[in-house]
């Protein structure tokens, strides 16, 4: 779980290289009701790594979320995230471990496409 913070920070700097971490102001989290992964991550910043979804995947950002209601779970696109969030973040750990070196994205596989493809 200690490496899920980093993961969050990796995708930040993967959009915006230079920027800097998030404060993480009371006044901006108190708007996000149902972070499970991404926790400590200030509104502005969570939503760049949003928008790292949606590029990595072609999307916008109804492909996961229903509209006018961000924190609904009910698509399942959303659910999947969750699950290759995981996956983003088992490959940091056991891979791409070398913080000055890449770190896994989700666009390393989707490449702007929902579904990867698995054969040249
Ligand atoms: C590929 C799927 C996907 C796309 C596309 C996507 N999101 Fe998300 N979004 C998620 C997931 C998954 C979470 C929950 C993350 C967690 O639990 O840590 C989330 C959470 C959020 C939250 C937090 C809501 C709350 O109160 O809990 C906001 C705000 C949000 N997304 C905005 C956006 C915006 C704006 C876009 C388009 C630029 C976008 N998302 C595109 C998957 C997506
Ligand atoms: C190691 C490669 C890999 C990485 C990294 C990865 N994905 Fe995936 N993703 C896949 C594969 C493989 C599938 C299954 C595609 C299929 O069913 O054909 C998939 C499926 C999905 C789906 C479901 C699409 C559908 O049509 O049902 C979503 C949503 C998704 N990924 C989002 C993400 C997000 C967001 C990230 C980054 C947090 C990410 N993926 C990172 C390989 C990856």
């Amino acid at each position: 779980m200690r490496r899920l913070i980093p993961l969050a920070m990796a995708l930040v700097f993967t959009c915006s290289p230079g920027a800097g971490p998030a404060r993480a102001d009371s006044d901006e989290l108190g708007e996000l009701k149902n972070v499970q992964k991404l926790k400590g991550l200030a509104k502005p910043e969570l939503v760049k790594v949003m928008k790292t979804f949606a590029a990595a995947l072609g999307k916008k950002c109804d492909f996961c979320h229903v509209k006018g209601d961000f924190s609904s779970d009910d698509k399942d696109h959303k659910r999947d995230a969750r699950m290759m969030i995981d996956l983003v973040a088992s490959l940091n750990d056991k891979f791409f471990t070398d913080p000055n070196g890449p770190r896994a994205t989700c666009f390393m596989c989707h490449r702007g496409a929902e579904k990867p493809v698995f054969n040249p």
